[in-house]
């Protein structure tokens, strides 16, 4: 799910019942689910009567949005707080205040002991009691230490509150939506099923709100995010369990809506109904993020993956024979433990294979409490660093590839922004690519017909076709 995005998220208002704007400044870190949640914490704020900043100096709640998924992502926050400590302390000393509050997989993991590491941290809270936010900074404020990691029995979504129609719109013309959460597929490697609890899927009804809402603000594309998105299902209104194509095949009715996208999904849970959607829908984008993680089976096995190398790749055969223009994503760990140099091989082999648009790749990061933490034969962190490099190389070939056999081609484009140079604006290709084209060949929201001229680092140039 972790797509290495760092984003600042903020908001505006005034304190309810004094002059004084309270203001936050949120930082996330992670995964597109965070970043989610970090929009829908700061909506809960601004409801409350938060205002917002993008400087961290101006804030009286500073709330970092943080990731368990590897050590070094989980170090980033203490460093971090490192710095926190000194601005609160001299805020403190000119008779000022300063909230810092940990939120995000961190805080579920570690809980109490981020205020034991860091007494900088005045309240740690969950991914489960975002609602509560509100409560948990009272609390906080009168002077309390607040500790809020209980899986809530209640349904977080239904309690937060919505963005005002204003605020989607200043977001922009793409969203993130929040399907599903959680994971009970426990690969051996992974903290998530321990930070985000097991699946849990969102209601139709609850998702159709929120995507209908997103549309009148101006949405044109919608994101639907689960740790294991493609294992959504829900009781449809028709009384049928639906699962995630129907889900899909629904939303792209709503009038707005031009484009859908999902992520991140489980080779296990790719079933016909959402292959037939990739064959069928428009509205759905020919791009699947589809990790496999390794090429080896004895290594898928050990990581608990329940699906050989083979079957990931006769299940390519199938979304491609469906959708022949699909660009295939992944995710792959090097240096599982156990892993030899023919191991790695095979995982190279699935690469060459699959050929991908682009992917993610990581060297294997022992997370306390999954069982690969205490399996023997742990890698060398030089030979991580060594088959890390060559994967990476490998990848960079297929992505650049994958880059250059767009140039010539005409597709639709939607513009999303204006880009780095004046005169001109940025929008994504099918394939998520950035495409930067002459502004005169359209607006922010439209979806224009393009022809790529050329293709420079990961972006595509084109021309209005
Ligand atoms: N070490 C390294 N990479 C990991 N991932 C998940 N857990 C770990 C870990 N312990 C990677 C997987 C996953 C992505 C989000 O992060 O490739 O798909
Ligand atoms: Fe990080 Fe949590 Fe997202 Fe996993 S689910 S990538 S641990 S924020």
């Amino acid at each position: 799910m972790e797509q290495v995005a760092t984003q600042d998220e903020a908001a505006a208002a005034v304190d309810a019942g004094s002059q004084s704007p309270r203001r936050v400044f949120v930082k996330t870190y992670g995964c597109q689910m965070n970043v989610y949640d970090s929009q829908r914490m700061t909506d809960a704020l601004v409801a409350d009567g938060y205002s917002s900043t993008d400087r961290i100096e101006d804030a009286d709640l500073v709330l970092l949005n943080t990731c368990h998924i590897r050590e070094k992502a989980a170090e980033k926050v203490y460093s971090e707080l490192g710095r926190i400590r000194d601005m609160k302390r001299s805020r403190e000393q000119a008779g000022g205040e300063m909230i810092v509050g940990i939120a995000g997989c961190v805080a579920q993991a570690e809980g109490r002991e981020i205020i034991r590491r860091a007494p900088v941290v005045d309240l740690v809270i969950g991914p489960q009691t975002y609602h509560r936010l509100p409560d948990a900074l009272r609390k906080a404020r009168g002077g309390e230490k607040v500790v809020e990691t209980d899986y809530a029995v209640e349904d977080k979504f239904e309690h937060l509150p919505q963005p005002k129609r204003a605020e989607i719109a200043r977001r922009g013309v793409t969203a993130f939506l929040s399907v599903q959460e959680g994971c009970d597929k426990f690969c051996t490697f992974c903290v998530v099923p321990y930070t985000r609890g097991s699946e849990v899927s969102r209601p139709v009804r609850q998702i159709l709100a929120e995507a209908e809402r997103l549309a009148a603000g101006g949405v044109r594309e919608i994101t639907l995010l689960g740790q294991n998105v493609n294992a959504w299902h829900g009781e449809g209104p028709d009384g049928r369990d639906w699962g995630l194509g129907r889900l899909l095949f629904r939303l792209a009715e709503i009038p707005g809506v031009a484009r859908l996208r999902y992520t991140t999904s489980h080779p296990r849970d790719m079933n016909d109904e959402l292959i037939a959607a990739h064959r069928d829908l428009g509205a759905l984008m020919p791009y699947l993020h589809l990790p496999v993680q390794s090429g080896s089976d004895r290594i898928l096995k050990a990581m608990n993956r329940r699906h050989k190398a083979e079957d990931y790749l006769r299940l390519i055969e199938r979304i491609r024979a469906a959708q022949p223009s699909i660009a295939m994503s992944g995710d792959f760990i090097v240096g599982f433990p156990g892993e030899t140099d023919a191991d790695f091989e095979d995982t190279l082999g699935i690469v060459r294979r699959t050929g991908y648009a682009q992917a993610f790749s990581f060297k294997y990061s022992a997370r306390p409490g999954t069982p690969g933490a205490d399996m023997k034969g742990h890698v060398a962190e030089t030979v991580k660093d060594e088959r890390l490099q060559r994967l990476q190389g490998l990848l960079n070939e297929q992505q650049e590839a994958f880059l250059r056999s767009r140039v010539g081609l005409a597709f639709d484009v939607l513009i999303e922004k204006p880009a780095r140079r004046p005169g001109q604006l940025a929008g994504r290709s099918p394939w998520l690519q950035p495409v930067v084209v002459d502004e005169t060949a359209g607006g922010i929201g439209d979806i224009i017909p393009v022809r790529i001229t050329k293709a420079e680092g990961t972006t595509l140039f084109a021309e209005p076709a």
